[in-house]
Parts: C-alpha cells; structure tokens; sequence
C-alpha cells in the first residue's frame, strides 16, 4: 500500500512553514500505526502527475453516482461552504426505505440496530458521529475519532462500502461505472498512465485532492509569526487564556493544536447512543483498521477517549466534538469551565487536567473569539 504521507510532504512544503512540517514529521513518526513511507512513482510525460491525480480525486469526492442508492457522495458529507462537514450533529448517509429489508439473510432487518429521526425509523440513516471537517485532516497520523485509520488514503476507502455512509461495493459498482466513464478514463490516463480504474488508483486520488484542503495561515499563524496586528485586542485576551488559565494548550498545544493523542474530557452522550443509552467507549473499543486483517481493541484504559481535534477553522466546523454534543463554542468554552460532563466511561478515566477553570465572562468572551475569528479568519465567512 502506498500512503499519502510523501505527498502530503509535497503539498506541505507549498503551504506549511518549516516548524509544522518538523512537528508534522514527529507525529507521524510516533503514530504508530505501520505506515510505510514509498516515494510516489509517477512521472509521466508532461503531464503534472500530482495535478491530475488531485482533478482525479476532487472528481470523485463530488460524484454522486458512488452510492447505493446514488446520491451521497464524500462530498455531501464534508463540504466545502460548511467547512467540509455537514452542519449537523451527526452524519446523515444514504436515505431508502429498502435498508431496513434483510438482504444479508440473517432473519433480522440489516440495520434494526440503526435509530433514526423521529418518524423516519430506518429512512434516514444516521451514523452514530459527527462528520468531522478534513481541514488539514492530511498532516496527522491517526483518521477519525478514535484513530481507527492510518491516513487519508488509507480511509478513503471506507466510506463507500460503509452502510451508513454510502452503502455500495468498489468491485461490484463503483469500479464498474468509473471503467465505463470516459472522463474518468482520461482523467487516470493523465495520472497514471493508463486508464485502468483500481480501488488502489482512485483512493490515492482521493487522499491527493483532500491533502490540498490545508489552512496553516490564519490570523493566529499570522501573530505567532510576529504579526502583533493580526489579532484584536479581544483575540489577544482570548490567546491568553487558551495559553494560559484555560489550559487549552495542554491538549491543544501550538503549532498543530492538538498532541494528536486521545482524551476523556466527560462530553455527555448524543444521538443514536443517547437514544439506545448507550455509551461511545471511543478509542477504548474500535477496530484497528490499521492492522491486515483488522483488529479488534478493547481496552479499558481508553474507554471514552477521543481524539484531540486540530482547532484551525473551528468557527466555521460546528457542531463540535464526536457526536455533534454542542452547537456553538459558547457551549463548548462552558462545558469546560464547568470541568467538563461526567465520566461517562465507568473505568475512571477522566483527563484530571479537565477541572472548573473559574473564568470570567469576559474572559469566555475573549477565548471564544480567538477560536471563532482568530483560529478561523473571516476569508471563507
Ligand atoms: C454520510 C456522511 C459521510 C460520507 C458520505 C462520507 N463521510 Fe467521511 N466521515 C463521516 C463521519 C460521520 C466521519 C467520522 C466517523 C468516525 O470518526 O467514526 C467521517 C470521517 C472522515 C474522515 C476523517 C477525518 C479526521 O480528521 O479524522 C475523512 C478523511 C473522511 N471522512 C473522508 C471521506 C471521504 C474521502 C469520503 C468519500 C469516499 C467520505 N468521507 C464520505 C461522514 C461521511
Ligand atoms: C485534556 C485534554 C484537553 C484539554 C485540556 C482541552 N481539550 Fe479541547 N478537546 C479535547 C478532546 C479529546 C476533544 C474531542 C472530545 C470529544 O469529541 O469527545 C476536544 C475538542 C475540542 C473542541 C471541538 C472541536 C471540534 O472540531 O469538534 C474545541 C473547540 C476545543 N476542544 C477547545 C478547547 C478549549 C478552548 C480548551 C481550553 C478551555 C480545551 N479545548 C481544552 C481535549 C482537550
């Protein structure tokens, strides 16, 4: 398997200064999850081999045709005017009545595990998380809430075979209609040479186009490289109290904003676990897709920890947190002056550095526009 991190490299170099790709460099080193590094193989004629695997992708990422039933493409889900999620608490794939029939023979309905919206029981499909944006998703090692997936490539092909998401088969459908597509055709002859369409060929495009979807100049970039200006008084304030009484860089450190480790900071339940009373043990119980064959983990220490998310365009990436528990950042920076939920996860494994931070309202203020305007900017808004 080829992994993105070479390309990821290529990209980085245009858009990241030189400390990120350091700090970027380590976390992948120290990820491990088995990535292989293999310099990409494809120089071919005069055509820009990065440019058109990145058109091949971006292709892809937008065509609807790559569900069951059509419709739902990774695209719908992460989209670009919502920040590349979905401005919904949880994700919402495939939508069909037929998804509660028995088509795996097991005598019970393929997803009667499934809760849905109101009135809509096994219509409208909803997975049990919130769809996380893939702004600079390409810079770490761990993909997805409980770093289940190595990289961007190597989740890409997930989606598509996944019922909640896009409920169809690579071999049976997807690949099928993509040999058939003169575009696509000519699109993987500009990348690769031929016009063979592999599950291989497509989710390296894929993970090329999405490791162009990189934010590493915002106002907040721009002050911690000297530009004192690029942040208002208020911003300023709000820079204090996440370095500071906050605790935020804790977790959340400068430059990448996040440790890329895991944490239990007690967000309450949601969604389809909150309907069925379950709980989300996170990282604690998810299967290694990293692993061939895939393994399963259960481990206690880690019952509800999720990922420590990068913060870079947080303003425009609501709801936050796993399952979409809160709408604003207001909520967000009260739920962690109050020292997060309960300890959801039954083997006391609650950050202790999640405590009541006594912050002023203004001081809420203050760090609710740092992350709103100073973490995000206002180009997209
Ligand atoms: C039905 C909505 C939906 C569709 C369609 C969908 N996704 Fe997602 N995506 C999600 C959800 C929900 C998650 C979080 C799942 C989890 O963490 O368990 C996710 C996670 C991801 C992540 C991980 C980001 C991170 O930082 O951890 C990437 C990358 C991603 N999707 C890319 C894709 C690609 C590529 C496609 C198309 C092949 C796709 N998605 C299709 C909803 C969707
Ligand atoms: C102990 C580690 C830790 C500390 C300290 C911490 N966070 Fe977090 N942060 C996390 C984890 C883990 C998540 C994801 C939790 C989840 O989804 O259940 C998160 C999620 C977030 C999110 C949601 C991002 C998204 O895309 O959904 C924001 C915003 C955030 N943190 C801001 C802050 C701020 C502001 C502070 C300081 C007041 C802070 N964090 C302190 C670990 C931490």
């Amino acid at each position: 398997m080829q992994f993105i991190s070479t390309i990821n490299a290529a990209n980085a170099a245009r858009s990241l200064p030189l400390a990120l790709i350091a700090a970027a460099s380590l976390a992948a080193c120290s990820g491990g999850n088995g990535a292989v590094e293999t310099p990409l193989q494809l120089q071919i004629g005069s055509v820009d081999p990065q440019l058109a695997q990145i058109d091949l992708g971006r292709k892809f990422f937008f065509d609807e045709r790559t569900s069951a039933p059509q419709g739902v493409s990774c695209g719908m889900c992460h989209n670009p005017s919502k920040g590349w999620g979905d401005d919904r608490p949880q994700g919402k794939g495939v939508q069909d009545h037929t998804l509660a029939g028995d088509v795996d023979g097991d005598g019970m309905p393929d997803h009667e595990g499934t809760l849905a919206v109101a009135g809509n029981y096994f219509k409208t499909i909803l997975t049990p998380r919130n769809t996380p944006t893939i702004y600079n998703a390409h810079v770490f090692p761990n993909i997805f809430w409980d770093g289940r997936a190595g990289d961007l490539v190597h989740q890409a092909q997930f989606p598509v075979e996944a019922g909640f998401e896009m409920n169809t088969s690579w071999d049976a459908h997807v690949l099928p209609m993509i040999s058939a597509d003169p575009e696509y055709t000519q699109l993987l002859t500009d990348a690769y040479g031929d016009g063979a369409a592999t599950k291989q060929r497509l989710i390296e495009a894929i993970g090329a186009y999405e490791a162009t979807i990189s934010v590493f100049d915002t106002p907040f970039d721009d002050y911690e490289a000297g530009k004192l200006y690029a942040l208002n008084k208020q911003e300023k304030r709000g820079h204090k109290v996440f370095f500071g009484k906050g605790g935020c860089f804790q977790c959340h450190p400068a430059p990448l904003l996040t440790t890329t480790g895991y944490a239990n900071t007690g967000v309450p339940t949601a969604g389809s676990f909150a309907l069925n009373g379950g709980v989300d043990l996170g990282r604690g119980v998810y299967t290694d897709l990293t692993q061939d064959p895939p393994v399963d983990i259960d481990n206690p220490a880690d019952y509800a920890k999720f990922k420590i998310p990068q913060l870079r365009m947080v303003g425009v990436t609501g709801p936050y947190m796993h399952n979409g528990a809160f709408s604003t950042l207001e909520e967000v920076v009260e739920f962690y002056d109050q020292g997060g939920g309960p300890d959801l996860s039954g083997t006391g494994t609650k950050d202790p550095r999640i405590v009541p931070l006594g912050l002023s309202p203004g001081e809420k203020a203050a760090l609710v526009a740092f992350l709103e305007f100073a973490l995000t900017g206002d180009e997209i808004k």
